[in-house]
C-alpha cells in the first residue's frame, strides 16, 4: 500500500458506503441494513446488502463483499490505487505525493506509460482513418456496413502503409523505443531497425471495461495472412482475463451476455441494438473470462461460427461455462457463418428470434454428439443411447437430471423407461452416485469439510464479536487470536481484538489492510455472517439464555478445534505445547462454565 494509513482510513471514513453503492446500485432501507440487487451476480431477489454500521456490503448470493474501497475496485474493476483517488476527489480531499520505492515506481509507471503509449497510438489510428490517406480503411469499414457513429464509438483506426510512422509519432512524444516495443506496437531489427508491427490495416483498439486501451487488433483490408493481427501480451494486456466490448456491455440492461468470436461480430451486433454482446481476444475463452462475466450474468448465449472449429470451441466453452455454474445456449445461425453477416442479411429481428430459441447447451451437445452414430445401425444406435446416458449422469440433482432425461427422450424419441434403466446401469457400473463433475449452482454448493465448521464456528464468532463487543469480556478468559489456525482469520481476529480492547473497533478499516480482492471477499465475510448457532438456527429472537449457550458452543468449536491443531503441530511449532496444555485447562473450565450474555 502507498499512501499512509490515517490517509487510507481518512478517506475511506468520510465516504460513506451506502451514498456510494447507492450511486450504483438501488438500494432499500430494512431494519438498519440496505438491500439491492446484487451487482456482482444475477439475481432477481435482492440479496445483496450494506450495512451502514459496519459501513461494509455483502451479499449472501454470491459471497461479494468488503468496504468502500473493495467496493469500486470489485464494480469498475479498478486497482486500490484508482479507488483511493476516485474517492479522495469525492470527499474533497488531497492526496499526498505517495511514496514509493524503486521497484514499485518503476512497475506502476512502466504500466502507466504503456497505457499512455497505446492511448496515444489509438489517437493516432483513429486520426489515420479521418485523413484522405486513410481512404482505404474508411471505405473498407463503409463496406461492412458500419455507420461513422460506430466507428467513433469503438475508436476504429487505420495504420497505414508506411513502415515506422506511427514508431515516429510516439518518438516525437517522448517515448522510448523500448518502451515502443513494450508496449507491442513495434519490433526491432538489424535490417529494419524499430518499425511499425501495424502496417496497412483497419484497426481496432481493445479496452478495458474502464475503457482504457491495452492493445490492438488489425486486419487486412481484403485477402491477406494472418487475417488479423493482435497486440502481444504485455503488462497491460492479458488476453485471458478481458474481453472485447465489455466495456459497453457491461452496461447492458439484458440479463444475458452474447458471447461470440469476433470483434467485428461484436461491432455489428452493438450496431444492430444487441449491445450484450462480447468476443474472447483472438485466443480461447478461458476461466478467467468466465468469472468476470459471472460479474454480470449467469447466463450467455454463445454465437460461435457454424463450421467444424467454432463448434468444437463451443463445446470447450460449454464446459467451461459449467465449471463456473454459468448456463449456457447456443445460436444457430445457419445458413450464415457469424452474427455480422447473419444481421447483414437477415436483420435484428430475425437475429433477436434466434437469440430467443438459442438452444439449450445440453442438447447441443446431443445434437453434436448424434452426428457420430449412425442411428439406423441398432448396434451404434444403442452405443448413442449409453452416450446419452453417461451425460445424463453429470447432473447431480435428481429432479434436473430426470427433466432433461425425459426432455431428451421426448426429442430423440426414445423409449424414458429405458433410458432410466440405462442412467442406473452407468451409475452402477462407474459407482457415479454422484458423476463426474457435480454441477456448481450459483452461490457454490460445495461438500462442506470439517475444515469448512470450524471456519464456519470462527466466522460466528468474529461477526458476533463485532456486531456485539461486550461478548469479548465474557470469553476473552478463553480465546486469543491464536486459536484462529489459518493466517488470514489469525490477522484479523487479531485486529478485532485489539480494536475492542481499545475501544476503537472498525471492521471496515480491518478490511483495508488487505489489498487482495479475494482475501478482502474472504475478510468480509468474516464480520457479515449471521449469528447463529452451530447448527444454523438463528439467533435474533431467542433468549439471553438461549443466546448464551449457543456462544458457548461456538467457543467451545474454535478452542476444540484450536486445541486440535496445535496438537497435531507440536514438532513443527515451537509455542504449540504451550497452546495445548493451556488450551486442555480451559476447555475443561469452558465446558464447565455457564455462560452468560
Ligand atoms: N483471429 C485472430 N487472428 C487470425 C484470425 C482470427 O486473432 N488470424 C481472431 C480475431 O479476434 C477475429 C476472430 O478470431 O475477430 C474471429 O476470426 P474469423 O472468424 O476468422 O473472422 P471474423 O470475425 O469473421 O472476421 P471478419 O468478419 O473480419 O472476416
Ligand atoms: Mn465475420
Amino acid at each position: 500500500m502507498y499512501y499512509p494509513e490515517d490517509i487510507v482510513e481518512e478517506v475511506r471514513a468520510r465516504n460513506n458506503i451506502v451514498d456510494v453503492v447507492g450511486e450504483h446500485v438501488r438500494l432499500q432501507k430494512k431494519g438498519s441494513t440496505y438491500f439491492g440487487l446484487c451487482p456482482f451476480h444475477n439475481e432477481k431477489t435482492p440479496s445483496f446488502s450494506v450495512s451502514p454500521g459496519k459501513q461494509m456490503f455483502y451479499c449472501f448470493g454470491c459471497g461479494a463483499g468488503g468496504n468502500v474501497y473493495s467496493f469500486l475496485m470489485q464494480y469498475e474493476n479498478a486497482t486500490f490505487q484508482e479507488a483511493i483517488k476516485t474517492l479522495a476527489d469525492r470527499a474533497g480531499i488531497k492526496l499526498p505525493e505517495i511514496e514509493m520505492t524503486e521497484d514499485m515506481k518503476r512497475a506502476a509507471s512502466e504500466k502507466q506509460v504503456l497505457l499512455d503509449i497505446n492511448k496515444e497510438a489509438a489517437k493516432y489510428f483513429y486520426y489515420a482513418l479521418r485523413n484522405p490517406a486513410g481512404k482505404n480503411g474508411y471505405e473498407y469499414f463503409k463496406g461492412r456496413k458500419l455507420s461513422d457513429e460506430t466507428m467513433k464509438a469503438w475508436g476504429l483506426g487505420y495504420s497505414n502503409v508506411n513502415p515506422d510512422d506511427l514508431v515516429k509519432y510516439l518518438r516525437s512524444k517522448g517515448y522510448s523505443d523500448e518502451m515502443i516495443i513494450k508496449a507491442g506496437l513495434a519490433s526491432h531489427d538489424e535490417k529494419r531497425g524499430t518499425h511499425d508491427k501495424f502496417w496497412n490495416r483497419v484497426m481496432f483498439p481493445i479496452q478495458d471495461t474502464n475503457h482504457r486501451v491495452i492493445g490492438f487488433g488489425g486486419r487486412v483490408m481484403g485477402d491477406g495472412e494472418p487475417k488479423y493481427l493482435n497486440s502481444p501480451e504485455t503488462p497491460i494486456f492479458d488476453k485471458s482475463r478481458n474481453l472485447y466490448g465489455l466495456n459497453f456491455a457491461r452496461s447492458s440492461k439484458k440479463n444475458h451476455m452474447i458471447l461470440c468470436e469476433g470483434y467485428m461480430d461484436v461491432i455489428a451486433m452493438h450496431q444492430a441494438g444487441f449491445n450484450e454482446a462480447v468476443a474472447s481476444l483472438g485466443t480461447a475463452f478461458t476461466s478467467g473470462q468466465a468469472a468476470i462475466l459471472k460479474r454480470f450474468t449467469d447466463s450467455i448465449v454463445l454465437s460461435y461460427d457454424s463450421d467444424g472449429a467454432g463448434t468444437k470451441a463451443a463445446l470447450r466453452a460449454i464446459g467451461i461455462l459449467r465449471e463456473n455454474g454459468m448456463s449456457g445456449r447456443v445460436l444457430d445461425l445457419k445458413p450464415y457463418k457469424d452474427p455480422d453477416e447473419f444481421i447483414k442479411n437477415m436483420g435484428p429481428e430475425e437475429f433477436q428470434k434466434r437469440i430467443e430459441n438459442a438452444r439449450n447447451s445440453f442438447f447441443f451437445e446431443i445434437d453434436i454428439l448424434k452426428r457420430e452414430y449412425n442411428t439406423d445401425d441398432p448396434e451404434e444406435k444403442t452405443k448413442f443411447h449409453r452416450e446419452i446416458a453417461r451425460k445424463l449422469c453429470t447432473f447431480s440433482d435428481d429432479v434436473e437430471r430426470n427433466n432433461y432425461l425425459e426432455a431428451i427422450c421426448r426429442e430423440y424419441m426414445i423409449d424414458p423407461a429405458s433410458m432410466r434403466k440405462l442412467v442406473s446401469a452407468t451409475v452402477n457400473q462407474t459407482g457415479l452416485a454422484t458423476p463426474i463433475k457435480p454441477k456448481p449452482k450459483t452461490g457454490e454448493v460445495k461438500r462442506s469439510t470439517p475444515e469448512d465448521g470450524i471456519k464456519k464456528a470462527q466466522r460466528i464468532l468474529l461477526t458476533w464479536l463485532t456486531e456485539e463487543p461486550k461478548v469479548y469480556e465474557r470469553i476473552s478468559e478463553y480465546i486469543s487470536a491464536r486459536d484462529f489456525t489459518d493466517g488470514l482469520y489469525a490477522k484479523v481476529a487479531d485486529r478485532v481484538i485489539e480494536g475492542i480492547r481499545s475501544g476503537n473497533l472498525i471492521p471496515a478499516a480491518i478490511v483495508s489492510e488487505f489489498e487482495d480482492e479475494e482475501e478482502q471477499k474472504e475478510v468480509a465475510g468474516m464480520f457479515n455472517t449471521k449469528i447463529s448457532g452451530l447448527d444454523g438456527m438463528p439467533l435474533e429472537n431467542e433468549s439471553d439464555i438461549d443466546r448464551a449457550h449457543a456462544l458457548k458452543d461456538v467457543v467451545i468449536k474454535v478452542k476444540e478445534s484450536s486445541y486440535d491443531y496445535y496438537s497435531r503441530n507440536l514438532s513443527s511449532d515451537v509455542k504449540a505445547l504451550d497452546e495445548v496444555i493451556k488450551g486442555k485447562k480451559l476447555l475443561e473450565k469452558l465446558k464447565n462454565t455457564t455462560f452468560s450474555i
